[in-house]
């Protein structure tokens, strides 16, 4: 955990920001995977863990604005808990931690809210993305199971998003140590991949690294020869000479601060010439991006020159002709860049993708509706202390293109001919993490290599 000041402060400053009402979090409790007594990994919730810092299921907070009162409440281990769980200390112990002075028992919360309820006080909740709690929800506030969304207080949200998308120095420092693991898992599947292996084995060498420094997965490995799948989790293939080989995996830090990194290596020794001409468009797209990154720029403006960049380079090799800036404008590269550049992270890999992308990623204002667009995760006016990705990509997903092909979609800008012949090629992207700072950016961990001769490097 972080001093107890650090709580104690970021709890104060939501109070003062929200100026009145209850403001009540749920903490995460075990997800059972086949049984109660046989649950996945915990994971407590990251807003949870941020204002209060206790990482253990069965727990809930409150901060009372109104009174001036924040309790957490939880129950304390009966014997036959410690009988299989070992000694753990009180929550009033932990509480010296994160400077709460007042600990109930969980039975407590209902009446407390109730109380709130019947003076007409607001009990201001956040959205859930959990089963658990909209039941919880329901139970304690009478939200109707599916509404929950709806009830989430604004003014209690965008209180959290203010303070979370801005990093101390102190988170900052985690941000880091997870993106020099996520570094470390990026370098042994480099090293590793090679015909004959399965995706699964390399996953699991992937994994080990996470776990070896003492973290966790910040999200499912995806470890593919099926780049072109944006989010692919299935690690059944085996890596053939001719390949690429897509990572996109990152450490999560015992503290629950995430890495987030993408490379793309030939599984041969050396890339294809045509698996070098694509490599080398996302790559100039990549640098075009990071190169862009300040304060005061909007990200939407560098995600437009990734894309510009992607459609000038595709042009260049056939794939696309006639006017750049139209054809982005009109969406035409979404073809083969159909995601974001890049989103928010921090104590999840998307950060507060739970609280909503409208509030984290874009300021309150609404998004595109438009096919590639609508998937940027992150469009607003960039600040120092914002943490962030950095992954464009270009993907050949041959039912897009017969679909879009078909419908004879942007004909003008797309050479459907010369993308035909490349139906089987996948996919390919890298990834990096960067802190905006007062002058421009900073790449978080350790770099990994990214050009050709330097990830063609790692292999020979
Ligand atoms: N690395 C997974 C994602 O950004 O969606
Ligand atoms: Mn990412």
């Amino acid at each position: 955990m972080f001093p107890a000041q650090t709580y104690i402060q970021r709890r104060r400053r939501l109070r003062d920001q929200v100026g009145s009402g209850v403001l009540l979090f749920l903490g995460n409790d075990e997800s059972p995977m086949n049984y109660a007594d046989n649950p996945f990994h915990f994971r407590q919730d990251s807003s949870f863990l941020y204002f209060f810092g206790l990482s253990t299921p069965g727990l809930a907070a409150l901060i009372d604005v109104d009174e001036g009162r924040e309790i957490l409440f939880g129950n304390d281990l009966t014997v036959e808990d410690i009988v299989w769980m070992g000694t753990q200390p009180t929550l009033a112990d932990r509480c010296r931690d994160n400077g709460i002075e007042e600990v109930q028992p969980l039975a407590g919360l209902k009446d407390y809210l109730a109380a709130a309820h019947g003076e007409d006080r607001k009990v201001h909740i956040l959205p859930p993305y959990r089963a658990e709690h909209r039941i919880e929800l329901w139970d304690l506030l009478e939200i109707p199971l599916g509404q929950a969304e709806e009830a989430a207080s604004v003014e209690f949200i965008t209180a959290v998003v203010d303070q979370r998308n801005t990093k101390t120095a102190e988170e900052i420092e985690e941000l880091d140590w997870a993106a020099s693991i996520s570094a470390d898992m990026h370098l042994t599947a480099m090293r590793m991949a090679r015909p004959g292996l399965t995706e699964a084995e390399i996953a699991a060498a992937v994994h080990q690294v996470a776990l070896a420094a003492g973290g966790q997965l910040a999200f499912p490995i995806i470890a593919t020869v099926h780049g072109e799948t944006l989010h692919n989790h299935f690690h059944g293939n085996v890596l053939k000479g001719g390949d690429m080989f897509l990572l996109d995996a990152g450490a999560e830090t015992a503290m629950g601060y995430a890495g987030d990194l993408s490379s793309t290596m030939p599984v041969g020794d050396h890339f294809s010439p045509r698996q070098k001409e694509i490599y080398q468009v996302a790559l100039d797209a990549h640098e075009a991006a990071v190169a862009a990154l300040k304060p005061g720029t909007l990200f939407r403006d560098v995600h437009l020159l990734a894309c510009r960049t992607v459609a000038q380079g595709l042009k260049e090799l056939g794939f696309m002709r006639g006017d750049i800036d139209e054809a982005v404008a009109a969406g035409a590269h979404a073809l083969f860049f159909p995601c974001g550049t890049g989103h928010m992270m921090g104590l999840d890999v998307h950060d507060m993708e739970n609280l909503g992308e409208k509030y984290v990623g874009y300021g309150g204002e609404e998004k595109s509706t438009q096919f590639g667009l609508k998937s940027l995760r992150l469009a607003r006016e960039l600040e120092p202390g914002f943490v962030l990705t950095v992954e464009p990509g270009i993907y050949f997903i041959p039912e897009l293109i017969d679909q879009w092909k078909a419908e004879k979609r942007f004909e003008l800008f797309i050479n459907y001919d010369k993308v035909e012949s490349y139906k089987d090629f996948g996919g390919l992207r890298n990834e990096e993490d960067f802190l905006i700072t007062e002058t421009g950016y900073r790449l978080l961990g350790k770099p990994i290599p990214k050009t050709i001769e330097d990830v063609e490097a790692m292999k020979c």
